[in-house]
C-alpha cells in the first residue's frame, strides 16, 4: 500500500504514525516475498509495538474531538492488538506460520487504514469546515 495525500488525517502525530505503519507493512511485503520468516518475526514485533502506541494515540485523538463512532472503533483497535499479539506469538514459535499471518496483518490493517480511520478523517474534516463557517 501507497502512503498518499488521501490518507492524511490532518493531524500532524497521526499522520506520522499511519505514514510508519505503511511503511512497516510494505516491510512486511517484501519479507514475505523474500520468505525470511525471522524478519517478518521481527516486523511482527514492530507492528504490536506501534500499534499499541498508534491506538492509544487514535483513541484520545477520537474522544478530543468527541467521534460519535468511538465505541465501534475502539473495539476494532481492541480486536486487532489483541490478535496481532498473539499472531506475533505464535510466528516466533512457529516460523512456517509466517507469511500467512504476514498476509493476514497487511490486509487487515490496511482495510482499518483506508476505511474505519478515513471515517475519523472525514468526521475532523466536517467538524473543522463548520467551526470555520461559524467563525467567519
Ligand atoms: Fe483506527
Ligand atoms: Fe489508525
Amino acid at each position: 500500500m501507497d502512503w498518499t495525500e488521501a490518507l492524511k488525517m490532518g493531524v500532524p502525530a497521526i499522520d506520522g504514525e499511519h505514514k510508519h505503519a505503511v511503511w512497516l507493512m510494505d516491510r512486511l511485503g517484501e519479507a514475505i516475498w523474500a520468505r525470511d520468516p525471522q524478519v517478518v518475526c521481527r516486523l511482527l514485533l514492530d507492528v504490536c509495538d506501534h500499534f499499541t502506541r498508534h491506538f492509544a494515540d487514535e483513541e484520545r485523538l477520537m474522544a478530543e474531538v468527541e467521534y460519535p463512532m468511538t465505541a465501534a472503533h475502539r473495539a476494532e483497535h481492541a480486536e486487532m492488538s489483541a490478535w496481532i499479539e498473539q499472531a506475533a506469538k505464535a510466528v516466533t514459535a512457529n516460523p512456517g506460520l509466517s507469511s500467512p499471518t504476514a498476509v493476514k496483518a497487511i490486509k487487515w490493517i490496511s482495510d482499518h487504514l483506508t476505511n474505519s480511520d478515513m471515517l475519523v478523517a472525514e468526521f475532523i474534516r466536517t467538524k473543522r469546515a463548520i467551526s470555520m463557517s461559524m467563525a467567519a
